[in-house]
């Protein structure tokens, strides 16, 4: 089979790069990543020059190329986006511009280029904000709310999806998940960002009251969701992918502080982000009930495992952090 994977250079792509290699090796790979400040050529070194390996370096946006890369292919897995929250704040039509251009011109090259299979992926963002003591998850039904400049143009994206799946009968299935932690995450989120600090004796921040909630999920179970997805999904449907870990952010935090032998005394509060949403939560019974997809890696290990990953990778986060820090 020949799979296009966009954004392969990121977070969650590099890691779904290295465990498509490992769970299907006769599949052709390419990685179709434009190298943003957030794309890493160095988080695929081990998997360059190696055979059915390939990696192209081009923008969503650049039609020719994008329709040379995707043409025949047999499974696209679209991830490239702009995907942090502050930086949507600073400059949204960045995030317009990437996630909804993008997505439109990469759909528009994909039903020209007999593309058997398509799988986009997406964020519980796009389904607005749950109060703390709400009994309710998100389903697949539920009203699309989205209230920033990130979530509201990966729903645009979305929407796109599912109007060339209706219009078209574009083969996609689509999937929500909740936030991703593990290796090669960009030094800005949450967790490498926390652990980076305290690892160079810093305080980690917290916005807030550090009481907002994250449905979180080890990066390699959402790298297996996406492969039962897109071999075993229904086309035109969506799944919500979930490992039903729902923790504050002072409580993962904490985790951090305990993995690493330091105290609650290491964090500060810092003035809350505009429009930061309290809480996610996804219900992912249409996933596990129709695929039998379920996570196999329990949090408090999976991130004991990340925050060694940090200690042991200085090489690969030194040179992200801002100059002069
Ligand atoms: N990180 C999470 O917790 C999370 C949760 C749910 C969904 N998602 C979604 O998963 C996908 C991957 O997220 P991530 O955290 O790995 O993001 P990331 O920011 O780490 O990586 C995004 C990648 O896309 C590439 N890219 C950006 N603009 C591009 C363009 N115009 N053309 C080609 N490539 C471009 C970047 O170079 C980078 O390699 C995104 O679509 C995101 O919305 C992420």
């Amino acid at each position: 089979m020949k799979v296009v994977l966009t954004g392969g250079a990121g977070f969650i792509g590099s890691n779904l790069a290295h465990y498509w290699r490992r769970q299907h090796p006769e599949d052709e790979l390419v990685v179709y990543d434009l190298l943003t400040y957030a794309g890493r050529r160095e988080s695929l070194a081990d998997l360059e020059g190696t055979p059915g390996f390939r990696f192209v370096q081009g923008d969503l946006l650049d039609l020719p190329s994008i329709s040379r890369e995707v043409q025949g292919a047999d499974l696209v897995l679209h991830l490239a986006a702009e995907s942090h929250n502050d930086r949507a704040i600073q400059e949204p039509l960045r995030f317009v511009r990437t996630n909804v251009l993008g997505t439109g011109t990469l759909l528009e090259a994909c039903r020209h280029g007999d593309v058997r299979r398509f799988h986009h992926v997406s964020t519980d963002e796009v389904y607005g904000s749950l109060e703390l003591n709400d009994p309710h998850r998100f389903v697949e039904g539920s009203p699309y709310q989205p209230r920033g400049p990130y979530s509201a143009s990966k729903a645009g994206s979305d929407h796109l999806v599912r109007a060339w799946s209706e219009t078209y009968g574009f083969p996609a299935t689509l999937s929500n998940c909740g936030n991703n932690f593990g290796s090669y995450q960009y030094p800005e989120k949450l967790i490498p960002l926390s652990i980076i600090r305290l690892l160079r004796g810093e305080k980690v921040r917290l916005y807030g009251d550090g009481k907002n909630v994250r449905d979180w999920i080890y990066v390699l179970d959402h790298c297996d969701a996406i492969d039962s997805i897109a071999h075993r999904g229904r086309t035109g449907t969506t799944y919500l992918v979930s490992a039903q870990n729902e923790r504050s952010n002072r409580e993962v935090v904490d985790r951090i502080l305990r993995c690493l032998g330091q105290g609650p005394d290491r964090v500060e509060y810092v003035a809350d982000r505009p429009g930061h949403d309290r809480r996610y939560a996804l219900d992912p019974t249409r996933i596990r009930t129709e695929l039998g997809w379920k996570p196999s890696h329990a949090f408090d290990e999976a991130l004991a495992e990340t925050v060694q990953w940090y200690q042991h990778h200085e090489a690969w986060w030194g040179p992200l952090l801002p100059r002069g820090s």
